[in-house]
């Protein structure tokens, strides 16, 4: 984490030497307006094309993109195709995902000739057995007793999480489980992961109170029978491309620029996140042939929307080596909705970091608010909900771009094309883009290079939250 902390400490002092170069130009007389773009933001900014990240967001918000889908990896081979044209290094990196199936789902639960009509949980293997019922109490890890193989586990609900119960006591060769209510009189709860081969139902807490007294009494045999239930394995993709400097101009430094390409199930996501996506496409077409001495790292994400999981993935995958090089992560997600923003300044863009904290990339990015198309510094608050949370967990100066607050049609079949606005999508990767040039671009000390002192501007803290 050297690095990282030298052009941290160089941004807070305001002193970006050899990494960074100017931010906004100092008000010097006779100098450039500070607002003005410079000679290095043109050469970035100038070829962005908001006609090419619109006409993205319509190919990809055609079908929607859920993980797993035929539809999310028509996206991604879209991607990787277009990296590849622009020559870039590229990889599709897949990673497994699990969901539940419940296709016409019943689930029976036999005690003394009695069916209890539990609640099948979530994910539940199919399966019908019977055997002898064990109380095993919470099934905290080392406490399921030995006595359980071969029998039904009656389990309470509470203090550690169903998935971990069921495993405690799949573990010890348990059939299946019952597990009844801490609390109320629902018997509706519970879910199982995937490879926990078992069938588990759920009771109310008078029914498995009951069924505690009996099983003290003497052997209680009962019969589970779960039918049109279980996990599925699907595959979900990440997307990465990457330019490396020349190797004799090389800082060994990694600048990040990530989106998510997976949408909810039945969304279009054409903002979210075809915008974010766009946005990376296009920066990787400008940037492709520019001079660097940074190695940029263009990634789409897949299911984001299942929690994170292609980023979290992602970050899995680097050595603490590897991760220490990343010195940024830029997130676009949701970047071109025209019914977002509200009346915000800076057409409601602004920068969400995990700890609420400003960094390297806020810093930056703010900066080349003011200089670019949005001609305005931007914001900052605190939020997480996208895939700079793994980033920012690893170390990684990062931040979620984002106009806020939410357009109405977040998440739905209605988060189509027509709602896209092309000026939001050319102002935001803009920033981006002009942003990440500062670090890539071959060390270009501003001090020396250019006439004004660089001068980092300041810019606000907002307690705004993105509603829905
Ligand atoms: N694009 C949204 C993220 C988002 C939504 C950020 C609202 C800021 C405000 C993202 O795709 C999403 O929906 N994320 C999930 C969380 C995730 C961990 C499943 C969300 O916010 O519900
Ligand atoms: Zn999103």
């Amino acid at each position: 984490m050297a690095k990282k902390k030298v052009i941290s400490a160089l941004l807070t002092a305001g002193l970006v030497l050899s990494v960074n170069g100017a931010y906004a130009q100092g008000p010097v007389s006779g100098a450039p307006n500070q607002n003005a773009a410079s000679a290095f933001d043109n050469k970035i900014i100038k070829k962005i094309n908001a006609d090419n990240m619109y006409n993205t967001v319509a190919y990809l918000s055609e079908v929607p993109r859920q993980a797993g889908t035929p539809g999310e990896l028509r996206g991604v081979q879209y991607i990787e195709g277009k990296f590849k044209e622009y020559g870039y290094e590229t990889e599709i990196q897949p990673f497994k995902i699990y969901s539940a199936i419940r296709n016409n789902v019943s689930g029976l639960l036999e005690v003394g000739g009695q069916d209890l009509k539990p609640y099948v949980m979530t994910g539940s293997y199919s399966g019908d057995v019977t055997a002898e019922v064990v109380n095993v109490g919470l099934a905290k890890a080392g406490t399921v007793p030995d006595s359980v193989k071969g029998k039904i586990a009656l389990i309470e609900r509470g203090d550690i999480t169903f998935v971990e119960k069921i495993q405690n006591v799949f573990d010890k060769g348990a059939v299946g489980v019952i597990m009844y209510n801490n609390t109320g009189t629902s018997n509706g709860f519970g879910q199982a992961a995937y490879g926990q081969n078992i069938p588990a139902v759920s009771i109310t807490r008078a029914q498995g109170l009951a069924l505690v007294d009996q099983v003290k009494n003497g052997p209680v045999t009962a019969h589970i029978k779960v039918t049109g239930s279980g996990m599925e394995e699907k595959t979900s993709y990440n997307v990465i491309a990457k330019m490396k400097p020349n190797k004799n101009k090389d800082t060994g430094q990694v600048v990040m620029i990530g989106a998510h390409h997976d949408s909810v199930p039945n969304g279009p996501g054409a903002n979210d996140d075809a915008s974010g996506v766009s946005a990376v496409l296009e920066l990787a077409r400008v940037m492709a042939n520019m001079p660097i001495d940074t190695e940029l790292r263009f990634v789409t994400f897949g299911s984001e929307e299942l929690g994170l999981l292609g980023s979290y993935h992602y970050a899995g995958t680097l050595s603490d080596e590897e991760a220490d090089k990343i010195v940024a992560h830029f997130q676009m997600d949701m970047i071109g909705s025209k019914d977002a923003g509200g009346d915000n300044k800076a057409n409601g863009l602004i920068m969400y970091t995990i700890d609420g904290k400003k960094n390297l990339v806020t810093d930056l990015a703010s900066a080349a608010g003011a200089r670019t198309a949005l001609g305005e510094i931007v914001p900052y608050g605190q939020l997480g909900r996208s895939d700079h949370q793994p980033f920012h967990e690893l170390g990684i100066p990062a931040a979620l771009f984002i106009h806020s607050p939410l357009e109405p049609w977040y998440h739905t079949p209605a988060d189509t094309i027509d709602k896209i606005d092309k000026q939001k999508l050319q102002e935001t990767a803009e920033i981006v883009g002009a942003s990440v040039y500062q670090i890539a671009r071959p060390d270009t000390p501003a001090l020396e290079h250019s006439r004004v002192a660089p001068q980092p501007v300041d810019y606000d803290f907002e307690n705004r939250p993105p509603g829905a």
